[in-house]
């Protein structure tokens, strides 16, 4: 409407004849060189607009300032509670025995038995049968041993429990992953040597100078799998051409900032707030615990998914790094599961709801399962650190199917992606709060009394 204006005014004042009756000498000599246009505000969706840059920084700043004064009250009323020791007593109760590093050590023992065992597959001196029975047995020991003796051992700590379980479990989902591919090779060459199918066959492979099965069943192979960003194993994963060192140590400087960051903050804000909301059933719903706690799972998520996977990634020149998604713009719950946590997702994805589907089971039935196990793993790696049973994060993670339903049933757009948040942001820390809760109950009550 505007633009068809201001061509009208153009034409009845045109840029040649200056418009000088009634309004005199201040008059603009050229009418027709107009200020305005057809333009949307930059708030209007309409005006395609994204850049928010600057509120992103508002944002942070707003946050910053609003929880300063909650930091320097701490810093007034207790002083620095920042303690290095502390950090070290987090993984060690006794300096001369550390169970944990042994436990990470002994690992090894499980990875070197599925090498093994897949070795002797591929030669045929074992079946398919006595393999899988073997391999069973493998994972089970390497799910139930870590727990036995952290539950068992007084000297192995909470944090050295979890360091240990976590470590135990990615070596299980991994060694899942290579006996799975392993096994679908065999598959692949015998339905080759009935098919005698050319260009499926290894040769092509050895031109492009790719691994080929059973060439891939090698020490430097299997720990090139354990130590590389995935728990999806791949004969020939995708390589980066070299070490770009300006990038490996901007990761590593990040991730030594944010985890002094993260352990600062710990020691200075959550403590004291923890502390004060240990009354019984007290559960605190006013923020002040969920804010530090959702700040610190932030921080932690860009420590972990992208500073320290990146690092480890660029030094084994391992080219695929897409570890999360934009699960921040989650308009579902759906959409965050399959985004936050790329690993696990691809994991989930390749060696449990896919085969799930395949063998004929419904697609509730297969969601429903996965995220059963993955309530059994996050109850598995809270419960057995704090040798405390209370199944709150696997009530936490089964209650996302429901929510997930909710949210995909009634919010869209905005509304969606804000339940996202809520159940973020309130969700998570409760399910910590009620663990730090009883924690707390059942240690230092019982000494106050
Ligand atoms: C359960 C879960 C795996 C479902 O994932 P999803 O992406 O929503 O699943 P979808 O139904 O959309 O299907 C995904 C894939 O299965 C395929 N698929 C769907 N139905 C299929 C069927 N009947 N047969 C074969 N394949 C099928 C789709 O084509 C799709 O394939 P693609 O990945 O190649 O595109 C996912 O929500 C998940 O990972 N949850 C747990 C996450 C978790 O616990 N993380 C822990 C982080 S700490």
């Amino acid at each position: 409407m505007a633009l068809r204006q201001t061509g009208d005014l153009s034409r009845v004042y045109p840029a040649s004849r200056p418009m000088t009756a009634g309004i005199g000498s201040s008059a603009p000599r050229d009418p027709g060189n107009n200020c305005h246009k057809t333009q949307e505000s930059l708030l209007s969706s309409a005006s395609g607009y994204k850049n928010y840059r600057g509120v992103l920084n508002w944002c942070v700043v707003m946050l910053v300032l609003s929880n300063a004064r909650l930091f320097l009250e701490n810093l007034l009323r207790y002083g620095v509670l920042v303690d290095p020791i502390q950090v070290v007593s987090l993984f060690l109760n006794d300096p001369y025995s550390w169970p944990a590093a042994c436990l990470v050590i002994v690992s090894n023992v499980f990875i070197l038995v599925a090498l093994y065992t897949e070795r002797q597959l591929s030669k045929g001196s074992l079946s398919e049968l006595v393999g899988l029975l073997v391999h069973c047995i493998n994972m089970a020991v390497l799910l139930t041993f870590p727990a036995a003796v952290v539950l068992l051992v007084p000297s192995v700590t909470s944090v050295g429990g979890l360091f240990v379980l976590g470590t135990y479990t990615i070596v299980l989902l991994k060694l899942y992953s290579y006996k799975d591919v392993n096994f679908w090779c065999r598959e692949l060459s015998t339905m080759k040597a009935k098919k005698l199918s050319r260009s499926l066959s290894c040769k092509s492979h050895i031109r492009e100078r790719k691994v080929c099965y059973p060439g891939n069943l090698t020490l430097r192979d299997m720990y090139y799998f354990i130590f590389a960003p995935t728990l999806c194993y791949e004969l020939n994963f995708p390589r980066s051409p070299k070490i770009r060192m300006s990038f490996l140590l901007r990761r590593l400087f990040e991730m030594v900032r944010k985890y002094l960051i993260i352990f600062f903050s710990f020691c200075q804000w959550m403590i004291p707030i923890i502390q004060s909301s240990m009354k019984p059933l007290e559960v605190n719903l006013n923020l002040s615990f969920q804010v530090p706690n959702h700040l610190l799972w932030l921080m932690f998520f860009y420590w972990f998914f992208h500073s320290s996977l990146n690092f480890t990634a660029e030094l084994l020149r391992f080219g695929d790094r897409q570890f999360y998604k934009d699960w921040w713009n989650s308009e579902s719950v759906t959409y965050f599961w399959q985004n936050w946590n790329i690993p696990v997702h691809k994991w989930c994805l390749r060696h449990f709801y896919k085969p799930l589907l395949r063998r004929g089971f419904s697609k509730m039935f297969s969601q429903s399962a996965v995220f059963f196990l993955s309530a059994f793993f996050h109850e598995y790696l809270v419960s057995v650190p704090l040798r405390m049973f209370r199944l709150w994060a696997f009530m936490g993670m089964m209650a996302q199917l429901p929510l997930a339903w909710f949210v995909g049933r009634f919010l869209r757009g905005n509304y969606g992606n804000a339940a996202v948040w809520i159940s973020i942001i309130i969700g998570q820390p409760f399910a910590v709060l009620m663990y730090v809760h009883d924690y707390y109950v059942i240690h230092y009550r019982q000494e106050g009394e």
